[in-house]
């Protein structure tokens, strides 16, 4: 076994708090339906530890961690209480039937809190330490206890209450940065301390639990790590109070980008990393800022020509990680004004077209000028230029008439003429609406196996007679194409884009052969 294989390396127990840290920020309250699926996503995912919820706050919470513990498989399922016996006892009723379960106590422990939020004297707090530690126990052998506020807290009393906090049966010591306030070196110092200091340390996990106010959640979470603790806090997205907690995601892809300065492993499944990023951000309704770190539309998107072009001669040029380990299908080169004639090239060939040098150097400088104008260059907008580049002359088979019944009655039926290299060919058929029996019929003319993966009208001009636009996208063998028509009759448009697109796809078999489709 080599030394950098998983095995040797130290595991980080991964404690997710989405739903509960993450739950608590402002606005991203979940159903009791989402939260379900999150938790049962976090378990295949791999998470060690699933914080459920905060049962005292409500009885809605209570029930979403009951839930949760009965369905979880795989993960420890934790419930949050204050050190008081009556929360404690509620997270112990909600824990009952989980398969593994964990009681997470806490209490402030810095001067500021224990004067002004707690309003009690330090000796007050330290008895209450033993007490909801003690009481926890009764509940579950998993017992962990935090000091709230534990990076402002004095370190001569923090040493004493995490002592007392682990002889009382604590089996994880938290040590929360609960405002964001540290840097990385000192929360290093802080974690290094409590090892060094406190005389029964061998006895616990120490985890950490960071706060984003600062940006520095992750950072201080890997120092943490590094200094000897072995659990991190941690939320998808990064969700949680204000500024929000470190990101699930960040922290895994850190220690497995870097083992070689962050010799750790965590079980976690990253391909299934983007679905549960996806699946947090549409139950919270908080959206995933674009450049946000692995797991933002962006990070795996390249637009400026020298990146593209450094990218299609070697991915590692410009990508650390491989899309497909954080479940990315792959990495895009998102065309706009910085991209230059290599990606230009690659993309057209994607697309199914293939120019000559001149012509291809006209469809660039077009691209450059539309680009210039347009800030976001679609594939759609592409097909269009090089359509028009390669003109009507380019299209082996057009629509020469369309009749179609429509309306209640039924069946709808559709007749169309097509002209297919010279020879008209007129067939008709029925379908599901009259859209569809237009497109049987032309499929029948000429028969292809390609997927209808886009059928989309908009108005390009006002009022009934508007000019109506259709885009019709086709799918064949992993390509895709798509053909725009517009026509103040919105079956006529239809009938014109999915030529359009059929055109292309034949263009990326080869011409159509007339008398081949004639025959049919
Ligand atoms: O940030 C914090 O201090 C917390 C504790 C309850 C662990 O969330
Ligand atoms: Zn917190």
């Amino acid at each position: 076994m080599t030394e950098t294989s998983q095995p040797t390396k130290d595991k980080i127990v991964i404690f997710d708090t989405t739903l509960r840290d993450g739950e608590q920020s402002p606005g991203a309250s979940m159903s009791l339906e989402e939260k379900l699926q999150v938790a049962e996503l976090l378990d295949e995912m791999g998470v060690d530890v699933i914080e459920a919820g905060f049962p005292i706050a409500s009885n809605g919470d209570f029930e979403a961690v009951s839930e949760i513990a009965r369905r979880v498989k795989n993960a420890v399922v934790c419930g949050l209480a204050r050190a008081s016996a009556n929360d404690i006892d509620r997270a112990g009723e909600a824990l009952k039937h989980a398969h593994a379960k964990r009681i997470h106590t806490f209490i402030s422990t810095s001067p500021l809190h224990m004067k002004y939020k707690l309003q009690l004297e330090p000796e007050k707090v330290f008895e209450k330490v033993i007490a909801s530690v003690t009481h926890a126990r009764k509940w579950t052998d998993d017992v962990e206890w935090s000091a709230e506020d534990g990076s402002r807290t004095e370190h001569d009393f923090l040493c004493r209450c995490v002592e007392a906090a682990i002889k009382a049966g604590a089996t994880t010591i938290n040590i929360p940065d609960t405002v964001g306030y540290s840097v990385p070196e000192e929360y290093f110092a802080l974690i290094q301390m409590l090892l060094n200091r406190v005389p029964n340390a061998d006895q616990a996990v120490f985890s950490t639990h960071c706060h984003d106010d600062l940006g520095m959640a992750v950072a201080n979470s890997l120092a943490g790590i590094r200094a000897g603790a072995r659990q991190i806090e941690c939320t998808i997205n990064g969700l949680g109070e204000r500024a929000g907690n470190a990101a699930l995601e960040e922290v895994v892809m850190a220690i497995r980008t870097r083992g070689d300065v962050l010799p750790f492993r965590t079980d976690i499944k990253t391909p299934m990393l983007m679905r549960a990023s996806k699946m947090v951000s549409n139950a919270s309704a908080f959206p995933v800022q674009y450049n946000k770190a692995i797991v933002g539309q962006n990070a795996f998107a390249h637009e400026s020509g020298i990146h593209q072009d450094g990218m299609l001669k070697n991915a590692q040029t410009y990508e650390i990680m491989r899309p497909e380990d954080v479940g990315v299908k792959s990495t895009s080169l998102v065309m706009g004004k910085h991209s230059g004639r290599h990606a230009f090239k690659e993309k057209l060939k994607d697309l199914g077209y293939e120019l000559g040098e001149n012509a291809f150097e006209d469809a660039f400088k077009r691209f450059k000028d539309l680009a210039d104008k347009k800030k976001h260059v679609f594939d759609e907008d592409i097909d269009a230029l090089v359509s028009d580049e390669m003109g009507a002359a380019g299209e082996s088979v057009k629509v020469i008439a369309l009749t179609v019944i429509a309306g209640t009655a039924g069946p709808q039926m559709a007749t169309i003429t097509l002209d297919v290299n010279g020879t008209h060919i007129t067939k008709m058929s029925n379908g599901d609406g009259p859209v569809d029996a237009t497109f049987n019929a032309i499929k029948s003319i000429i028969p292809h196996e390609a997927t209808l993966r886009l059928y989309q009208v908009s108005a390009v001009t006002e009022g009934t007679d508007a000019q109506a636009e259709v885009s019709v996208r086709l799918e064949e063998g992993g390509k895709q194409v798509t053909g725009r028509a517009a026509d103040t009759d919105t079956l006529v448009a239809s009938a014109k884009a999915y030529v359009s697109a059929v055109n292309k796809l034949s263009g990326n078999r080869g011409r159509l052969n007339a008398r081949e489709a004639a025959a049919v």
